[in-house]
């Protein structure tokens, strides 16, 4: 196969089906079902370097859960538990050659005959788990200063449309049409609303607003139900900030004291500015600071409460 010089560089070893096998093989066939219709199912995951050495997987078990999970909803065969899944990914990190790095368990629907019904003997459901560096998702001006962003003209999607409980690849058509968007305005990162026109979420990320103290968070009828979102929520009640899950106009947004998104690969992003106007005075805010504050040290094993949350590798 001829070497793809574009090829991002990969851990060393991939995870596939089982075995641990060198990234340069871990390639596909072009009658792949997954390739042409676009089902699958996937997971973003971090580990970090934890304060007491060693690394440490950032709430591997649910992110794995919700894998299985995706596997159920979209009728795709996991031969796989999600404990299972969870050792998979603790071995594609002891062997990726990172000290800190993004994980992407994806499954997928391999070589067979064309044409769109898909069979467990004919199209053999593939599970691969490849490592990467990632650095800040939305780039370091954004994690310090706050990003710009643009309420896209694309709509998140309907449940009955793309089943959002699901991380399916499929589904990201709509976020790479947003993401792309946006960055071509010159935007950091676009905020879908949902078929209503009620706030949604960003591309790739969850969204929390703050106005005078409280906390709102859009409800989870649309959006996938991130586990970065659920972490900050466990941060809010930790911090005795109350909180609420609702619907929420995209006035509230121009309004709002703070935004800020949460995500595996955004982390805690704060957010400057929408659509041309400053949230608050267009800087970071206090309560998005020291969320973000407790976040890291949380996920780097800091935070001895909440250590369950870590999976050692
Ligand atoms: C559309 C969308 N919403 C929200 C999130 C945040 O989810 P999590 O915190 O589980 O990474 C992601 C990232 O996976 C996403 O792709």
């Amino acid at each position: 196969m001829t070497a793809n010089k574009k090829f991002p560089k990969l851990g060393t070893k991939v995870w596939w089906n089982g075995e641990m096998i060198p990234a340069e093989s871990a390639t596909l066939h072009v009658s792949a079902h997954s390739l042409h219709y676009g089902l699958g199912v996937f997971e973003g995951i971090r580990a970090y370097k934890q304060k007491d050495g060693g690394l440490g997987i950032f709430r591997g078990f649910d992110h794995m859960r919700r894998f299985v999970d995706s596997c159920r909803i979209s009728g795709l065969p996991t031969p796989y538990s999600t404990e299972e899944l969870l050792e998979a990914c603790k071995s594609t990190v002891r062997e990726s050659g990172f000290e800190a790095c993004y994980l992407r368990p994806i499954g997928f629907l391999d070589a067979g005959p064309l044409g769109v019904a898909f069979d467990a003997n004919t199209h053999p459901f593939t599970i691969a788990i490849l490592s990467m560096d990632w650095g800040k998702y939305l780039g370091a001006d954004a994690a310090n200063q706050g990003a710009k962003i643009k309420i896209s003209s694309f709509t998140r999607h309907h449940p009955n449309i793309a089943m959002t409980k699901a991380k399916l690849t499929g589904n990201y058509i709509n976020s790479v049409m947003a993401k792309v968007e946006a960055k071509q305005m010159g935007f950091d990162e676009g905020i879908l609303l949902d078929p209503e026109g009620y706030v949604a979420e960003g591309s790739g990320e969850n969204l929390f607003v703050v106005k005078r103290g409280k906390v709102i968070t859009p409800s989870v009828e649309s959006v996938l139900e991130g586990i970065t979102r659920d972490t900050v929520i466990q941060i809010l009640s930790d911090m005795g900030v109350s909180y609420q899950e609702r619907r929420m106009s995209r006035d509230e947004l121009y309004a709002a004291d703070e935004v800020f998104f949460s995500g595996t690969a955004a982390e805690i992003t704060p957010i400057a500015e929408i659509d041309f106007r400053k949230i608050g005075d267009g800087r970071p805010g206090k309560l998005t600071q020291e969320i973000s504050k407790r976040f890291f040290s949380i996920v780097t094993g800091e935070n001895s409460e909440r250590k369950a949350w870590i999976d050692r590798v």
